[in-house]
């Protein structure tokens, strides 16, 4: 078959997941099926209040297995908090790890594995040009994830995010041997989270299923020399179509009800599913400007205190820090398959739309966004016209993730992308 030099095979890999109401309850069957004997649970102070930790501990323990609880994870990672998490991970003799909470305490546990089971530093792991890009030689020890909050899918995926102050970038260590093996999705988990972090951690979900969906296709990138250099990211294909066409439909149909009232199982049950799927979706192929421009978004400027989250430090909730250039950037990208972006847009807005043209799919997620109460732009986060250049460089450090824009991306499209991100509406 002719290729014209571009990539012929795509992977499908993803964690098996166990989901419902009451799932968590099975935690310490599952952690006893991994043969695991001496674990270490990675979590945070508000999983440890809610009382979702100590009953995940109480019934791994109940199994005859060692526990030793970590619930010190930050809300936004660093890699002072993940060295000091790995630390104590490469001293505690685990053989495996259970992380209880959001995005942050399943990507401490991915780094925790990873530094444990192969040692050395954790910006040699982390992706260039930031870090070394380092690949670890081998498989980590079992991590069976239980996710609390319904939005980043880290249970899914193999990337653990990370924020660097000094060089005032977010960025992440990606590897396919991230990925956690089991995960387990209690809708249950979710009752007790703020409508504004359903709201952030919902429109991640959106993005991710939509940047995976418009994503360059695997088979219009050039070909890999070896097996070990094809991306975790690789570009949209068939099989990561049906699992993010599936989380926005769920978007798209589940959000409003589950930010509007949190007892809402049904609708709670579906965000928390569709940000599995979601996960599914772009841990195979990738997600490309909104979340680029997210990394410095969130990084570069630590102002903004969120409602509904902690006030321990100001910081740009995940989900809020993407969704804002997400219009602009679907405008931009949308000459590049404008048929695709017709078909998100329905997947979406759940009806049928015959027509489209560059506006369709950012008008519908500047109305979701406005029925879950996000904030309006980049600039209700604190930034201006003034900081768009800092903001650009910052993006553009996100190459692993640039690369998999359906079309080029200039540092001048960016910037204009972020100008029209100043106020949605
Ligand atoms: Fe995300």
């Amino acid at each position: 078959m002719a290729t014209n030099g571009n990539e012929t095979i795509f992977t499908m890999e993803a964690t098996p997941i166990k989901y419902g109401s009451g799932a968590s309850e099975e935690v310490g069957w599952e952690v006893k099926r991994m043969g695991l004997k001496r674990v270490m649970l990675v979590s945070d102070p508000g999983v440890v209040k809610a009382n979702i930790a100590p009953r995940i501990q109480e019934l791994i323990e109940a199994e005859g297995i060692e526990v030793e609880v970590w619930d010190s994870s930050r809300v936004e990672p660093t890699a002072d908090s993940f060295q000091a998490a790995a630390d104590f991970a490469a001293e505690g003799g685990f053989d495996g790890f259970v992380a209880v909470g959001g995005g942050s305490s399943i990507d401490t546990a991915k780094v925790c594995d990873l530094i444990s089971t192969h040692s050395g530093e954790i910006l040699d792991y982390v992706n260039p040009p930031i870090g070394g890009g380092k690949k670890p030689p081998a498989p980590l020890k079992p991590l069976l994830a239980v996710p609390t909050t319904a939005g980043t899918g880290a249970e899914a995926t193999t990337v653990a995010i990370l924020d660097i102050p000094d060089q005032r970038v977010k960025t992440g260590i990606s590897h396919a041997y991230m990925r956690p093996n089991r995960g387990i999705v209690d809708p249950n988990l979710t009752r007790t989270m703020p409508s504004e972090v359903t709201s952030s951690c919902g429109l991640d979900v959106v993005c991710h299923a939509a940047e995976s969906y418009l994503t360059k296709p695997y088979n219009e990138r050039p070909k890999v020399e070896n097996p070990d250099e094809r991306p975790p990211y690789q570009g949209a294909n068939p099989i990561a179509d049906m699992w993010s066409a599936k989380a926005l439909e769920y978007g798209g149909n589940y959000l409003r009800r589950a930010v509007k009232d949190g007892e809402d199982v049904e609708a709670r049950g579906a965000m928390m599913l569709g940000a599995s799927l979601a996960g599914i979706g772009f841990g195979s192929a990738g997600v490309h400007i909104p979340h680029a421009c997210a990394y410095p978004i969130a990084g570069l400027k630590h102002e903004y205190q969120p409602p509904g989250y902690p006030e321990d430090h100001p910081f740009v909730p995940h989900g809020w820090s993407v969704i804002v250039t997400a219009p602009a950037a679907f405008r931009f990208t949308y000459d590049a398959m404008p048929e695709r972006h017709r078909q998100v847009a329905e997947l979406l807005a759940g009806e049928r739309i015959e027509k489209a043209d560059e506006n369709t799919l950012p008008e519908i997620i500047i109305q979701l966004m406005k029925d879950v109460g996000a904030p309006k732009g980049v600039r209700e986060l604190g930034y201006d016209e003034e900081d768009i250049d800092d903001l650009v460089a910052g993006a553009m450090k996100q190459e692993r993730l640039l690369v998999g824009a359906p079309k080029e991306v200039s540092e001048e499209d960016l910037a204009n992308i972020l100008r029209e991100s100043m106020e949605n509406w």
